[in-house]
């Protein structure tokens, strides 16, 4: 055929309209799925009754204009899980739990268009949400207990609804109208279960920074070397603090810190007495006492011995006692006053923490540390009491619920 330049036309004309025909969606795109077809069902892991979880299947609810149907990929056991799951001290059962959640949009509302950052939504996005009410960037958990936390856009804390999918520990979770949610499609699976924990000490750097006494060289102890403290180390990594001394009971786990990027650390069952661990501790910073220290372990007399870590006029962040843990001794004279120590408690962390969380977690897997091997313990949903009773006897660090 002559390929004149009226043919061209037609011919293009014609690719055009064939591509055209090809594109015209089935449905609006705002209710197809991402991935696979949407099953007809959800499964939750609820808690029925103390240490003991089912597997429920409910109806995959309807998406309304504002909400987001997200397949859960991940979710971590974090210690407010095992609390509930032990005890339930706040009365919760029949509860789904799982707040450390994160997975993939599949089926979005057609007034969804950003979240809460103003950060496009879409379909296939990954997607976290945070316990923190959006309105106020500054609201700390200490003000939440004040307001009505039961308001909207918690999940994985409130009992059991007519909806039902409202835990992270699940398949299927429905992000209902007006919730806090964050685009972390630039995440891997492991940070994004990780971004709940590592915003506690996001926070806790920040209350530390108040005190103006952190700086690039000080020499930073941290006490306890669980998940909090390990993260904390890895916080002080990423903001260039390198004298960090790390003190803990468990050789395994301070070893850990040290890959995290403690310079020294310092085991505190190889001292006789508070005294020869103090002088241990300064042995470790070459004969100094530290200029900062951060108390991350639930024992009071933790609390008590950091005091003699510290140099005069140097700062503390306590923030190891998410619960009640008990009186701690001082001696108000010697461990405050005299030194003129100052004090910051530390508690969760604000939604602009929060947000802040993401860019640290790229930033210290950039500079090489070992974030994701904090999650030592991976189980399927339907593992969930063995994941919970993992957690309690405390056989490694992050437990995590992998969805497969
Ligand atoms: N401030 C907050 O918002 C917040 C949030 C989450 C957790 N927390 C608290 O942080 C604490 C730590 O959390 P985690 O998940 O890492 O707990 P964890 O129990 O895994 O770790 C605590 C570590 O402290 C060590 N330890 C105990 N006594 C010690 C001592 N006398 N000296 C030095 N080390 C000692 C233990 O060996 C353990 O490795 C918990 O008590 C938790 O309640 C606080
Ligand atoms: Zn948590």
């Amino acid at each position: 055929m002559e390929m004149n330049s009226a043919n061209v036309e037609a011919v293009v004309k014609q690719v055009l309209e064939s591509m055209l025909e090809k594109k015209v969606p089935e449905a609006a795109p705002a209710q197809k799925a991402a991935g696979n077809e949407i099953p007809k069902t959800a499964h939750v892991a609820m808690l029925t009754a103390l240490e003991h979880f089912e597997i429920k299947e409910y109806p995959m609810p309807e998406v309304g204009d504002g909400d987001i149907l997200v397949k859960v990929e991940g979710c971590g056991v974090c210690g407010t899980d095992a609390h509930e799951f032990k005890r339930d001290p706040f009365s919760l059962i029949p509860v789904v739990l799982g707040h450390e959640g994160t997975g993939e949009i599949v089926k979005m509302g057609k007034n969804v268009k950003v979240d809460s950052a103003g950060k496009a939504l879409n379909l296939g996005d990954k997607v976290v949400t945070c316990m923190i009410f959006k309105d106020d960037p500054e609201i700390t958990m200490y003000d939440l207990n004040k307001q009505n936390v039961g308001g909207a856009d918690v999940y994985g804390l409130l009992p059991d609804d007519d909806v039902h999918l409202n835990g992270w520990f699940s398949d299927y979770i429905l992000i209902r109208e007006g919730s806090t949610v964050f685009n972390v499609s630039d995440l891997d699976l492991k940070s994004r279960v990780l971004i709940e924990p590592c915003a506690v000490l996001v926070h806790a750097v920040e209350r530390a920074k108040t005190t103006g006494i952190l700086r690039f060289n000080s020499r930073v102890v941290v006490q306890g070397c669980g998940p909090i403290g390990l993260i904390c180390i890895a916080v002080l990594r990423t903001m260039g603090i390198e004298n960090i001394v790390a003190v803990d009971g468990e050789q395994k786990r301070l070893e850990f810190a040290k890959r995290m990027g403690a310079e020294k650390s310092v085991n505190f069952k190889d001292f006789q007495g508070i005294d020869a661990l103090a002088q241990g501790v300064k042995d470790a910073f070459g004969g100094h006492a530290a200029d900062f220290a951060f108390q991350c372990t639930g024992s009071p007399i933790a609390h008590a011995n950091i005091y003699k870590f510290i140099r005069n006029g140097g700062g503390l962040c306590e923030l190891g006692f998410f619960i009640n843990g008990g009186d701690a001794t001082i001696n108000p004279h010697f461990d405050l006053c005299s030194k003129e120590i100052t004090l910051v408690g530390s508690w969760v962390y604000t939604l602009r923490d929060y947000a802040t969380t993401f860019d640290f977690l790229k930033r210290a897997k950039a500079i090489g540390l070992p974030i994701d091997d904090l999650i030592t313990h991976e189980f399927p949903l339907e593992q969930i009491n063995e994941a919970h009773q993992t957690n309690l006897a405390m056989k490694g660090l992050k437990i995590a619920i992998i969805n497969k």
